[in-house]
């Protein structure tokens, strides 16, 4: 993959030691947000929620990486999938809501039906499809871990496949009956740079701004953060190189949380002085650390 100019130069600072000098582009353009996609956002692994959030026989939601979208479905307790979004017939997607209940999935475009496992059922207007059995939604690699529904984008199949090893740290095995306190999503205007710099930095933002004891980083658009009997799962939704959302679901065991603190959502606040810095200096807000652990990713793009 031949990797855009802007990035093959920051590559070169980062080898030579010396200063680095970003261009505009590794935030705005989408020839490097693309290069993002295949060479980072996919690798294993991605942590979308709490297997909470699936609580129920035909419980989806929907979870988004730029431009891969995955429904994460509920057959059965012990039969999750996570499949790709996107019909078999012309792309659209089976799943336009955010989350629900269903004992199917259904493309509104043309009306294609799926199984919860992703098998074609019933492609309208095309009776000759007789034999269905070969037609279903591809799966993606996933696994369930203490209470974390974990996901490799970079492993697609026809049939689940098998998962790789992931290493969750300090992330303790009660939080498989840890409670959803909260969860919520914070819409930016940013490049997800920004906003992994900020977060991986600063893990106790997540708990809006106390202490955070410990953080198990999964993949690299998602950590878990923990404090006590209590856990923030936070996870990076790059959508365009202008748009990043952040979702943080908090987790407490044994009725854990702290009561949250009336007036502005710290977490809001914490973005927005981000956002402030950023205006300022859109150019010098990150550090040789992050281009550090950021080039060897893309660098990869070069060698295949
Ligand atoms: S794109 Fe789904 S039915 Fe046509």
């Amino acid at each position: 993959m031949e990797l855009p100019d802007s990035i093959k130069t920051l590559g070169e600072q980062v080898e030579a030691g010396g200063e680095i000098t970003p261009a505009v582009e590794l935030f705005d353009a989408y020839p490097v947000f693309a290069a993002e996609v295949a060479q980072l956002f996919t690798r294993p692994w991605l942590a979308v929620d709490h297997v909470s959030r699936l609580a129920a026989d035909g419980d989806y939601f929907r979870a988004e990486v730029g431009s891969r979208s995955i429904v994460l479905v509920r057959e059965a307790s012990n039969r999750i999938h996570a499949l790709r979004n996107a019909c078999l017939h012309a792309g659209y997607r089976v799943c336009e809501e955010e989350s629900g209940r269903s004992d199917h999935l259904f493309c509104q475009y043309h009306g294609w039906s799926y199984a919860l496992d992703g098998r074609l059922t019933d492609p309208q207007l095309r009776p000759e499809l007789t034999d269905r059995s070969r037609f279903r939604l591809p799966h993606y690699a996933m696994r369930i871990e203490r209470g974390l529904i974990l996901v490799d984008l970079s492993t697609l199949a026809p049939e689940p496949p098998p998962p790789g090893p992931v290493d969750l740290g300090a992330i303790p095995e009660a939080l498989a009956e840890a409670n959803v306190s909260s969860r919520k999503r914070y819409p930016t205007t940013w490049n997800w740079k920004y906003l992994r710099h900020l977060l991986w930095a600063s893990p106790e933002l997540a708990f809006g701004g106390d202490e955070c004891s410990d953080v198990a980083e999964i993949g690299p658009l998602s950590f878990v953060a923990l404090r006590g009997d209590e856990a923030a799962l936070v996870r990076l939704c790059p959508r365009f190189p202008g748009h990043t959302d952040v979702e943080i679901v908090r987790l407490a065991v044994r009725d854990a949380s702290r009561p949250p603190v009336n007036g502005a959502d710290p977490i809001e606040e914490g973005l927005r002085r981000h956002g402030d810095a950023i205006a300022a200096a859109p150019l010098g807000v990150l550090d040789r650390a992050f281009y550090e652990w950021y080039w060897p990713h893309l660098s990869r793009a070069q060698s295949s």
